[in-house]
């Protein structure tokens, strides 16, 4: 049966964070496009942050990306014309312990929807990825351009770094129309209680300590999830095909200076923090250079950190009770 939308968008992983976050944006922006959310409902997923559920261009589907039977009923139901590819397994602390969950998703997962992408031969097919693939930098190096090489160095980085290469692959063998982003950190509403900020949140507001790993000298720069959702959507939409885009704040902090902010604006000391042993491999320091995409398409992050946590919290509050 011939859809009465043009445009059909497969969004992977979008009962997640950033995903639920996308759709929320995009469905409501673009009411003649559809967005088809795929998600396995992983212990990362909560279908609670997608707010356009009951939207006439939104359908969601529960389905594995690794289950290719299920996503080939998927693309003959829908017959999509682009896809966002958001499904991951994220969760570093949890790659460390058990990699093959993450390889299975990340790698294989991507292989799956790169092959149906060829299949129903897609006008676009958009892989979210991450700084982590660069590896870390020291206290002062400047931050990782798009050139900059690939050194993963956990099993997740390297099962994001391998879908990047695979579709590579298939943008140069096949003329895949594909374009890959590379975020920072991201925080704010939605995120999954197991990250660092939202587990710090919900550990204060219940009374308990935060884990600070080491002495928190690790360094990240931090990323409003709003923010990268538009940008995510302004690359999928004009990025060039073949081309990789860096999405970044200039906003750097230590862990110990963002549990320092989260005690501060809950009311609270570092006697709440508990100074636990430190992540096997830990990376010391992540820092992106966004010129290319504020360059090229006019991007610029628009939530300053203490803005944006403040959001953050006031939502867990309420999440909490
Ligand atoms: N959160 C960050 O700070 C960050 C930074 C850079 C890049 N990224 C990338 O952005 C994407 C989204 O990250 P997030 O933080 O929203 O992740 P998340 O863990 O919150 O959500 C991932 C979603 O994917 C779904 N999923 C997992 N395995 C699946 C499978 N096999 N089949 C179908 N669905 C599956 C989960 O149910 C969940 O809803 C990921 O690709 C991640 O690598 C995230």
């Amino acid at each position: 049966m011939k859809s009465k939308f043009d445009r059909r968008t497969i969004v992977t992983g979008g009962a997640g964070f950033i995903g639920s976050n996308y759709l929320n944006y995009a469905v409501t922006k673009y009411p003649r496009e559809l967005f088809i959310n795929v998600d396995a409902l992983t212990y990362a997923a909560d279908l609670r942050n997608v707010s356009v559920e009951n939207r006439k261009n939104y359908a969601f589907e529960k389905s594995d990306i690794c289950d290719v039977a299920s996503m080939t009923d998927i693309f003959n139901k829908y017959r999509p014309t682009h896809l966002i590819h958001f499904a991951a397994e994220t969760h570093v602390d949890q790659s460390i312990k058990n990699p093959s969950i993450c390889i299975k998703t990340n790698v294989e997962g991507t292989n799956n929807l790169l092959q149906l992408a060829l299949d129903y031969k897609l006008s676009r097919f958009h892989l979210v990825s991450t700084d982590e693939i660069y590896g870390d930098l020291t206290a002062y190096a400047p931050p990782f351009t798009e050139d900059s090489l690939y050194n993963p160095r956990n099993p997740y980085s390297a099962s994001k770094a391998s879908a990047e290469l695979l579709l590579l692959s298939y943008i140069h063998t096949y003329n895949l129309q594909g374009v890959i982003t590379r975020s920072s950190n991201n925080y704010g509403p939605g995120q999954d209680a197991t990250k660092l900020i939202p587990k710090f949140i919900t550990f204060l507001l219940e009374g308990k300590k935060v884990p600070l790993y080491a002495k928190g000298g690790n360094i990240r720069s931090w990323l409003y999830v709003e923010d990268n959702v538009k940008a995510t959507d302004l690359v999928f939409r004009k990025g060039k095909a073949g081309e990789i885009y860096n999405i970044g704040s200039r906003e750097e902090y230590t862990n110990f200076e963002i549990t320092k902010k989260l005690l501060h604006l809950l009311k609270k000391t570092e006697k709440e923090i508990e100074h636990v042993a430190d992540r096997p491999g830990h990376d010391f320091r992540y820092a992106l250079s966004s010129q290319k995409l504020e360059n090229e398409l006019g991007w610029k992050p628009r939530v300053s950190f203490d803005k944006g946590i403040k959001r953050t919290v006031v939502h867990f509050k309420k999440r909490t009770g």
